[in-house]
């Protein structure tokens, strides 16, 4: 782990330094929090995730309590570390596919869309393997790669959840994923939602690291992001490979050490929660 613990440290370092060159773009939440379009949000097909599915696809901060508290403990890191740098908009991504990305992109914009005071607005932006339509049960017309073509207005590939979350799904992969997430239109067509929905906080549920190089020309578009790996599956190599990559595009948050079967039970709460 003294690779990791020097590669979060390094990381640590960067993202201090960056704090002192914000760009002029990114309004703090704060500003964001006063006002919200209800009629764009009104205009989204509203989604009610039950409890079956919640056990099924391990969702598990629809309601708060013990199994949510993983998930409202990193709210809380989440909201102030963004909430101090004036940050906005977070990716979620990972070394390797199936580490726990689109469950932690989406229990995250559960637990903070808990806060209503907040609004969120969850993408899904893995466009070669896009799951978080399966993982919320839910179809839409249309999806969201569709929406950064320009042939779809967003409100066809979207739900809500509540008054405060919504959330862009696909309902299939995207043919040209890397030029779609590179494009100057897609960030345009994302700035456009952004102006809709007036969010305090976008997360990206972005594609993994080592597959193909669909987040470089997209990352230098949000203002941070969490590194999500898989204990006993990701290698530290592959988690040290992918901080710098990604600390060297964006900020890092941090590291998520997911599906750790053994944590310790006297800091937290252990892997049979989430049976
Ligand atoms: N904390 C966890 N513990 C155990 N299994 C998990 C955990 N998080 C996610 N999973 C499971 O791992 C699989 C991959 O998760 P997913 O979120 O789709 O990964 P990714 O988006 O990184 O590909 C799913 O079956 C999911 O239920
Ligand atoms: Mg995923």
């Amino acid at each position: 782990m003294e690779k990791l613990e020097a590669a979060l440290a390094k990381a640590r370092e960067a993202r201090r330094q960056s704090q002192t060159s914000l760009p002029p773009s990114m309004l703090p939440p704060s500003a964001s929090a006063v006002s919200f379009a209800p009629t764009a949000w009104a205009a989204l097909p509203e989604l009610t995730i039950s409890a079956d599915l919640a056990r099924q696809n391990r969702i598990a901060a629809v309601t708060g309590g013990k199994v949510a508290t993983p998930y409202d403990m990193l709210r809380s890191r989440t909201i102030r570390l963004m909430k101090d740098a004036g940050w906005k908009r977070l990716a979620v991504t990972s070394p390797n596919a199936g580490c726990g990305k689109t469950t932690l992109a989406l229990n995250l914009a559960l637990s903070l869309a808990r806060q209503k005071e907040l609004k969120i607005l969850l993408i899904d932006l893995d466009l070669r393997r896009p799951n978080l339509n399966r993982m919320i049960a839910h179809s839409t017309q249309a999806s969201i790669h569709q929406v950064l073509m320009r042939e779809v207005p967003f409100e066809q590939a979207a739900v809500r959840v509540g008054d405060n979350l919504a959330i862009g799904l696909n309902g299939s992969p995207a043919k040209y994923p890397a030029e779609l997430l590179h494009s100057a239109q897609a960030r345009e067509v994302l700035a456009e939602i952004e102006t809709q929905l007036k969010p305090d906080l976008v997360i990206f549920d972005m594609s993994p690291m080592l597959a193909s190089d669909d987040n470089v020309g997209f990352l230098d578009h949000v203002d941070c992001a969490l590194l999500v790996a898989a204990s006993e599956s990701t290698t530290l190599q592959n988690i040290d490979v992918c901080e710098k990559e990604l600390a060297q595009l964006t900020n890092v948050l941090g590291v998520v050490l997911n599906k750790c079967r053994y944590a310790d039970q006297t800091a937290g709460y252990g892997y049979e929660d989430y049976e």
